[in-house]
């Protein structure tokens, strides 16, 4: 018996179980109620007392050693199964949290009403849904004015009088429904129209409207204020150029447009070789809108525009492609610092 427990000690020390099956297996073999070394315990009662001694010693002595091994074993295993179970490697360092920045559009909505709110607009909101009468027949649309039709307007099937608003110029309304001349505000806003998808065009974009209602208020007005908003926005060497155009809600209307500062007016691709870029159209109010809202346009006059704040944004910083701006790809979002 002295013998088999010799080797066994060897056996114990030169197994080395690497998975929880081999070592259940190396548990059953040596130290279950029917292993080896139970039995050798069993074996142990039998013989005789001065035999029981010099035996007794070794056997504990094998127990123990087999009994320490397991539970080397078992610890080693179940670290090694939490570690790739979890698949987290806790040593390595830390990825870092990446702070956001403002979008664009953010930015420069952020910039414009900056420099209207040091000229004393207030900032007014409207909604996105809309009914005709704010979006088209208030601003004086004719009935069959063709910008109501189904290819411009997306309309909603269970309304037939709601729609997404084409315009932010659905604020001017409500707010001189609310409130009485005289009155400055610029309304920014997200704007719908049924359009293909392109670099140039999107189904929505975003619009700033300005209005000033009050007694006297005259075109070199409308001209003065947004020559000083082109020069505060694109730097105080730019120009404006005024081109007669039509909008229902203004007469006279005008476009705006700025001196290229890309190129300083000589022509390049952002300019389309004019020197010239288009940033709004604007006018003198309507009397009709002013009617249509109970303000007497005997007593009172006033000048609306209405700007593209993806137009300025692509301006001001050479962005060429409309799309880019509702991708919502990092690498692009993450380019824009404020540039106040
Ligand atoms: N609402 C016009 C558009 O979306 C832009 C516009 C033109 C607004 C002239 C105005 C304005 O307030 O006076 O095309």
């Amino acid at each position: 018996m002295l013998d088999q427990i010799k080797s066994l000690v060897q056996e114990v020390q030169a197994a080395q179980p690497a998975s929880a099956e081999e070592l259940e297996v190396y548990r059953l073999k040596y130290l279950s109620r029917k292993g080896i070394i139970p039995s050798l315990f069993e074996d142990l009662k039998q013989l005789p007392p001065e035999k029981k001694k010099e035996t007794g010693k070794p056997l504990n002595e094998l127990k123990q050693l087999a009994e320490g091994k397991f539970k080397e074993w078992s610890e080693k295993l179940s670290q090694s199964t939490q570690a790739t179970s979890s698949g987290i490697d806790l040593t390595l360092p830390p990825v870092p949290d990446t702070l956001g920045s403002l979008h664009p559009l953010t930015l420069t909505r952020y910039r414009i009403i900056e420099i209207f709110e040091r000229l004393g607009f207030t900032v007014a909101d409207g909604p996105e849904i809309e009914d005709d009468w704010h979006n088209f027949s208030a601003l004086n649309f004719p009935e069959n004015h063709p910008a109501r039709e189904m290819q411009d307007t997306f309309f909603i099937d269970r309304n037939p009088d709601a729609l997404l608003r084409t315009h932010t110029s659905n604020v001017q309304i409500r707010l001189m429904e609310k409130q009485r001349p005289p009155l400055r505000a610029i309304m920014p806003g997200r704007v719908y129209r049924n359009e293909a998808i392109s670099a140039r065009a999107h189904c929505f974009f975003h619009q700033v409207e300005g209005l000033y209602v009050d007694r006297h208020v005259g075109f070199a007005d409308l001209k003065q204020t947004l020559y000083h908003f082109s020069k505060e926005m694109f730097g105080k060497d730019t120009k404006i150029r005024l081109r007669p155009s039509f909008f229902p809600f203004t007469e006279p209307s005008a476009e705006i447009d700025v001196s290229c500062f890309i190129c300083g007016g000589k022509g390049c691709n952002i300019c389309k070789h004019s020197g010239w870029v288009e940033i709004a159209g604007s006018g003198m109010v309507h009397p009709n809108v002013l009617r249509h809202v109970n303000i007497d346009p005997e007593e009172f006059t006033g000048f609306a525009f209405g700007m593209g704040i993806e137009r300025v944004t692509m301006l001001r910083y050479g962005i060429n492609d409309l799309r880019l701006f509702s991708e919502n790809d990092v690498r692009f979002l993450k380019q824009f610092k404020p540039v106040f």
